[in-house]
């Protein structure tokens, strides 16, 4: 099964489900999420955001997470998060990724567009996917500027699609990246809206602290991709800790474990809300 082009993960998608992308920060992260779609025999994507790179460099981490995917038994995608400059996206193709975003969200709308097409062109000469962001997501990915929550346009988002051609499109109906200080305001009006005026799947950011319900009101009214980073990394601490308060001599491999079972964990706690249990059966 293995390596896949995260297009013909998200082609799949219908309102019944949608595909979990789970950021990972080393290889105990990417076992625990490869172990977690294995069980759950789910499709699954990997990725990886620039902002988290100051702590895993992708010629580092990039590899690692290409074998993991060739070697788990589900249809799996390995794609850049949150991609920032064209160096990076080149270094993420030039690995072998399957997928690259690129987030020109911050820029003026004719530059995001400017820029995106230029990345799609480029991804294509590798036939890689591209994810193009419209609208701001708030909060940040790891090192990235903090955002505030700007809602996408469904005119803007028209646009974006038809000239970009983008394979996928992150859209900002309220969620922010990170812990939630407040309940969200999702503006599933809104993303109704853009889902009846563009065909490209789109793209949920900020996962972690939204609810079954609300996952499942954004799955069936257009959202194909949803993207959980904060929870695994806080499923793995708290397994850390966890150990190390039940185990006070507990050694390196003890907690190399344990941030492998918070992230199997985590991840699979999302597939069965996603509705991916046994949908890998939908690729073969
Ligand atoms: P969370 O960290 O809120 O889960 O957001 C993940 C995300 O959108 C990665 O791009």
């Amino acid at each position: 099964m293995s390596l896949v082009n995260m297009k013909e993960l998200l082609a799949k998608s219908d309102s019944t489900f949608a595909v979990g992308a789970f950021n990972v920060s080393d290889m105990e992260m990417a076992m625990g999420a490869i172990k977690a779609a294995e069980e759950m025999h789910a499709p699954l994507i990997l990725q990886i955001a620039e902002g988290r790179l100051r702590y895993s460099p992708l010629e580092l981490l990039g590899p690692i997470m290409l074998a993991a995917a060739r070697q788990c038994k589900m249809p799996t995608a390995v794609h850049l998060d949150h991609g920032r400059t064209l160096e990076t996206v080149r270094l993420a193709l030039t690995l072998g990724f399957t997928s690259v975003m690129f987030d020109g969200s911050h820029f003026p709308l004719e530059e995001n567009i400017a820029k995106t097409k230029e990345i799609v062109a480029l991804a294509e000469k590798f036939g890689a996917s591209v994810e193009g962001e419209i609208g701001s997501i708030g909060g940040a990915e790891g090192d990235m500027a903090s955002a505030d929550i700007k809602v996408t346009s469904v005119e803007e988002a028209k646009r974006f699609a038809e000239e970009t051609k983008v394979d996928a499109l992150a859209v900002a109906i309220g969620t922010a990246h990170g812990n939630y200080k407040e309940t969200p305001n999702l503006r599933i009006d809104r993303l109704k809206e853009i889902h009846a005026a563009v065909d490209t799947p789109l793209v949920l950011h900020g996962g972690t602290g939204l609810t079954a319900e609300d996952f499942h009101n954004c799955l069936a009214n257009g959202i194909t991709k949803i993207n959980i980073a904060t929870a695994s990394y806080d499923s793995s601490a708290a397994k850390i800790k966890e150990v190390h308060k039940a185990k006070p001599d507990a050694n390196y491999f003890d907690f190399s474990d344990a941030i492998s079972v918070g992230t199997y964990e985590n991840v699979k706690k999302h597939m069965e809300i996603f509705g991916l249990k046994g949908k890998s059966k939908l690729y073969n």
